[in-house]
């Protein structure tokens, strides 16, 4: 009999939790896999961390790192150093790392440089931006990573760029919709639109935490003043991330935030009730990348508040639009989904649901 393959799974941070959930869940089919998983702590609060792991039945993690916040180079090295002796304790066969967060490049790093294999799951994105700490965190990691897997054609086609080995690369959709799909009817039951006396499809959602965006004034200003106009039409729900409070306060904004009677600052929600929020939304102004594809397959109009995007294919079939930062340009696109001037969408290839089926039969194949 084949010996069990162990493979050690990384989470950090809060995108990374609707990812390795349907992964997790996977494993559970295929006896001859044992997974340890480990939580490096970068993301710690009970909103950004422990809410998921219960909303969305993961296993409590085998070993927290709990390196916490800190610079990208001392949370980048404390991961490394504290992930080391994991690895050398559990000798696994491989690591399997998702997403572009600080913890994700740490830990691939630590693994190759052990001889043991990395697999990326969300491989080959790019926004082209080099100044995003997550595009490097994606081109060094999937520079060293023996399997590849893909959400969209994007990813795929630039990893053969960049002279990724073709038999490395695997198109297998996207986890994360997974979750959401696993997720939708339960959320359903969220009383999140009673609790803020929304009406279905007569309230904007908005969230931003992109350092680009929220760490610099004089971009920030001109988003809450298209956000002021907004406001002045319908509620505008704004769940708000720590980084983004941090700086909310820093720069006093909040003088202009209480001129905005409806614009709701809240603290970060649980998936299903932000799932639930974002469905019957009329928009949804974002600098995130997961919420450009969770739109897409809610077909709900999105507006991402940056200047490009890794995942291109919400645009080109999903209802995801780059509108950019400018207040003129934000507003204008505002104004055209409302009076329903906006693309049709529809659902990317092999956004079924599957993902992580599929990601696990090429690992037991494969490693
Ligand atoms: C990180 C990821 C980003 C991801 C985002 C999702 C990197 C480089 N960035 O950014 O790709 O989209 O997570 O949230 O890995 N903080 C808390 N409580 C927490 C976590 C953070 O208060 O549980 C505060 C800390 O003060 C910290 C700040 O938020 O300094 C930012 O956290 P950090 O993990 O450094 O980066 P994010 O901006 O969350």
């Amino acid at each position: 009999m084949r010996k069990k393959l162990k493979i050690i799974n990384i989470v950090g941070a809060r995108p990374n939790f609707m990812k390795i959930a349907p992964i997790m869940r996977a494993y559970m089919h295929h006896r001859d896999i044992e997974p340890v998983l480990v939580h490096t702590g970068q993301h710690y609060d009970e909103k950004m961390s422990d809410l998921f792991f219960k909303e969305l039945e993961i296993p409590q993690p085998d070993i927290n790192l709990e390196v916490g916040s800190a610079s990208h180079a001392v949370q980048t090295a404390e991961i490394m150093k504290a992930f080391e002796p994991v690895v050398l304790e559990h000798k696994p066969d491989a690591v399997l790392v998702v997403g572009d967060v600080n913890s994700t490049i740490a830990c691939g790093l630590v693994t190759v440089k052990l001889g043991i294999k990395l697999v990326h799951v969300e491989a080959g994105l790019r926004s082209g931006d080099r100044t995003m700490p997550e595009e490097i965190n994606r081109i060094l990691t999937d520079s060293i990573s023996d399997l590849l897997f893909c959400t969209e054609q994007s990813g795929v086609d630039n990893l053969l760029k960049e002279g990724i080995a073709q038999d490395k690369i695997h198109f297998t959709g996207n986890v994360m919709i997974d979750t959401l799909l696993k997720n939708a009817k339960k959320a359903e039951d969220s009383n999140i639109l009673g609790r803020f006396n929304l009406e279905k499809k007569n309230y904007a959602v908005v969230t931003l935490h992109r350092p680009s965006n929220v760490d610099n004034p004089s971009i920030f200003s001109g988003i809450l003043e298209s956000l002021n106009v907004i406001q002045s039409d319908i509620p505008v729900i704004f769940p708000v991330h720590p980084r983004t409070r941090q700086n909310i306060k820093k720069f006093s904004g909040n003088n202009l935030l209480e001129k905005m009677p409806d614009l709701h600052l809240i603290d970060p929600l649980g998936y299903l009730d932000f799932l639930k929020l974002m469905s019957n939304a009329r928009v949804v102004l974002t600098d995130s990348g997961g919420i450009q594809e969770e739109t897409t397959i809610l077909k709900v109009p999105c507006l991402t508040l940056r200047e490009n995007t890794e995942r291109p294919v919400t645009t080109v079939l999903g209802s995801n639009c780059i509108v950019g930062t400018n207040p003129d340009m934000i507003i204008g696109a505002y104004k055209r989904l409302s009076a329903g001037d906006w693309h049709k969408s529809s659902i990317p290839p092999l956004w079924d649901g599957n993902a992580a089926e599929r990601i696990v039969k090429i690992l037991l194949d494969k490693l």
